[in-house]
């Protein structure tokens, strides 16, 4: 049990509330406290980008309306999250400081602009950040009404300008001992003849400049997420000086490719993200939109495995950015509200909480609309969950504690999008991530996200797709998990190369893992489109009764000690194995050595996992099931994410919503959310 906020009574339910829009307005400000108690709301982000609010000029500081607002909030049970401003700069400190703007991929530098588009290694920007962040840490660092520092806003981009180049070059001067011929090695230099004699030599992949070097372009992201987060940093120890115990988070994006978020989560006491699904799209069901979100969720909550995590932002309606601004639909809110509870957060927060009257975002949906009132759809269904929250209250602090978890890392979607192989169009890391991840969680069974240099030897199971490129110590850790009995899943295209984008000598998987696998992959041939092949199971009565389709991929396996548990029945690949495991020591290991729909497997991970212990769940279609667990008991949350009704069997536990008993069974009704709470006996 972790509950966040000691303070707070449950959970958190609020968002992000611009009253420095609004000064002039005093009547609306009054009213905004009254309708958001209405819609039991009991807490609220503020100042995210409030720094010209609060410095009109460089120096002069004015604080006096966000102590009266937060003093109001407080003295109506509302609670802060006060965000440092530093997310967007005033006129002011550009036009002084010019290298605080970032300079893009062409060298060329910014103008005076919007938001997010910092330097993050500019000497500049760097002291005036520490300023303000100080000046509001000694100003409100003890305020009874302040629960958390929210850092900056959403993270992400580099900068190429010759500051950053230069910090990139002691970096790299540092990762490679200051020996450029390790950096020459490492990166293959010799091809083409790309060899460097100094680290002044390398410069970062500019748009109109080298891109042949595939270990530095990985480089320059790792470097790009390093200098962000150092920036990070910077900023939380500004804080910390004077405020040594307020919690510390930055709100993170729906799997940005951008910054290596695992660098990242250190760093931070809580993790949240902003969670913006395309609700009702035209491209998936709508549940493959909740899953896809789910994985999400997933994906931060494995971050802090300790700990809930926060949903920062979210949309009560629509949002206006995407190519489609289209309303959620009755009932979605609450469904999307309650899978990021069921997933493992303490806090359902929404962008925003009124409306701004102009510029980017005054089309961007709000709690409150410029319409004023509390009789929106909207409005009701915001204060519909805030009611929702009150009652399962006592789930806050519970965590998920799933026994498998799939293998995500970002330097593996960085070198498989760069890398020279495979066809361009079908790569898809991530979406054979999402797939196999989605084919678990219909199980019942929500696979952990964990990166590979996280501790995975608590879980029984671990999924690791499409692993690619191996990190120094992995192939130990692997042998080490399967040898004290855990079962491996690994795919086609896994331990090709190691850290720095060499690839392995004497056979795939390398680093040891031909030997755990029993195969080597000796040839991966990629596939047009429309090109197909199949499987078949050896006992395909039992197993899965029919031929499974193959696409985008196929391997060509030796097999050593593994045992053939399915082969290819065409080409020139036929009679070939396809699908091995390999017993090693009280362990599992499965290869999958071409690319299937993961649902296809369904059949086949069930086996697995009811070989580990874990017992799958048989649900009804549409229905996504996740489980929280504390000292006293589960909470299992069935989400019906379609419009019928849905039998659940074999359910016995209190109705957390109704207080009702429920024993055996239960019919689900379309849309809605049911919370059981089992206690232990
Ligand atoms: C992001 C930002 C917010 C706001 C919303 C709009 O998540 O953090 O400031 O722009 O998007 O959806
Ligand atoms: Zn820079």
């Amino acid at each position: 049990m972790y509950q966040l906020f000691p303070k707070v009574n449950g959970f958190i339910h609020g968002g992000d509330y611009n009253p420095d829009q609004w000064l002039d307005r005093p009547d609306i400000l009054e009213k905004d406290v009254e309708l958001m108690k209405k819609a039991h709301i009991n807490c609220v982000t503020l100042g995210v980008f409030s720094w010209s609010a609060y410095e009109r000029e460089e120096g002069k500081f004015s604080f006096d309306w966000l102590k009266s607002v937060m003093d109001n909030l407080y003295e109506n049970g509302i609670y802060t999250i006060l965000a440092t401003p530093s997310g967007a700069r005033p006129a002011w400190l550009d036009e002084k400081y010019p290298d605080a703007m970032r300079v893009d991929a062409y060298g060329h530098r910014n103008r005076h602009s919007s938001r997010h588009n910092h330097c993050m290694t500019s000497v500049n920007y760097r002291k005036q950040v520490a300023k303000i962040d100080t000046q509001l840490a000694e100003k409100f660092s003890e305020h009874p009404g302040l629960i958390l520092w929210h850092i900056s806003n959403e993270f992400g981009g580099a900068c190429y300008c010759d500051s950053c180049k230069k910090r990139f070059q002691e970096y790299l001067a540092e990762k490679f001992n200051h020996d450029i011929d390790k950096l020459n090695h490492a990166w293959w230099t010799g091809f083409w003849s790309r060899r460097f004699t100094s680290f002044e030599q390398v410069e970062p992949p500019y748009s109109n400049g080298e891109d042949s070097i595939l270990g530095l372009n990985l480089e320059w992201k790792r470097f790009t997420t390093w200098s962000t987060n150092d920036f990070m940093r910077f900023e939380i120890d500004t804080l910390r000086k004077v405020d040594p115990k307020t919690p510390v988070t930055t709100n993170f994006m729906t799997m940005y490719e951008g910054l290596d978020y695992h660098q990242m989560m250190d760093s931070l006491d809580i993790i949240s993200w902003d969670s913006y699904p395309r609700f009702h799209n035209d491209y998936e069901s709508l549940q493959e939109t909740f899953a896809r979100n789910a994985f999400n969720h997933a994906l931060f909550r494995s971050m802090k495995p300790d700990r809930p995590f926060m949903l920062m932002e979210s949309a009560p309606g629509l949002v206006n950015w995407a190519p489609v601004n289209k309303y959620k639909r009755p009932g979605i809110h609450r469904l999307a509200c309650l899978q990021a509870v069921a997933s493992g957060s303490d806090t359902v927060q929404y962008f925003q909480i009124r409306k701004g009257r102009g510029a980017f975002e005054q089309h961007h949906g709000a709690v409150i609309d410029h319409l004023g009132t509390d009789d929106t759809r909207v409005f009701r269904e915001v204060a519909e969950v805030g009611e929702m929250l009150e009652k399962i209250g006592e789930v806050t602090g519970s965590l998920a504690g799933n026994p498998v978890a799939l293998l995500f890392d970002w330097d593996n979607r960085w070198a498989i999008k760069d890398a020279m192989a495979l066809a361009q169009e079908t790569k898809k890391y991530e979406e054979t991530c999402i797939d196999i991840w989605k084919t678990f969680l219909r199980l019942g069974v929500e696979p952990d996200i964990v990166s590979s240099d996280m501790d995975w030897s608590g879980y029984k199971v671990i999924l690791a797709p499409m692993l690619y490129v191996l990190h120094d110590g992995i192939g130990d850790k692997v042998k080490e998990f399967v040898r004290k009995g855990g079962r491996i899943i690994a795919t086609y295209f896994s331990g090709y190369v190691d850290q720095n984008l060499l690839c392995h000598l004497g056979g795939f998987p390398g680093d040891g893992l031909s030997e755990v696998f029993g195969v080597i992959s000796e040839e991966i041939d990629s596939f047009y489109p429309a090109d197909r092949n199949h499987i078949l199971w050896k006992d395909s009565e039992d197993t899965l009764g029919k031929r499974i389709e193959v696409r985008d991929y196929a391997e060509l396996l030796r097999v050593k000690d593994a045992k053939v548990l399915a082969s290819y029945t065409e080409d020139y690949i036929q009679g070939s194995p396809a699908v091995t495991v390999n017993d090693y020591g009280p362990g599992r290991a499965y290869y999958l050595a071409c690319r299937t729909e993961a649902e296809d497997l369904a059949p086949f991970f069930r086996e697995v996992l009811e070989g580990a212990g874990i017992s799958p769940k048989i649900l009804p279609k549409n229905v996504e099931y996740h489980v929280r667990k504390n000292e006293n008991a589960v909470y299992e949350f069935y989400l019906n994410l379609g419009s019928q009704e849905a039998e659940i069997n074999g359910i016995c536990g209190e109705d957390l919503l109704t207080g009702d008993r429920i024993d055996g069974s239960y019919m689900l009704q379309g849309m809605q959310v049911l919370v059981v709470k089992k206690e232990y006996r």
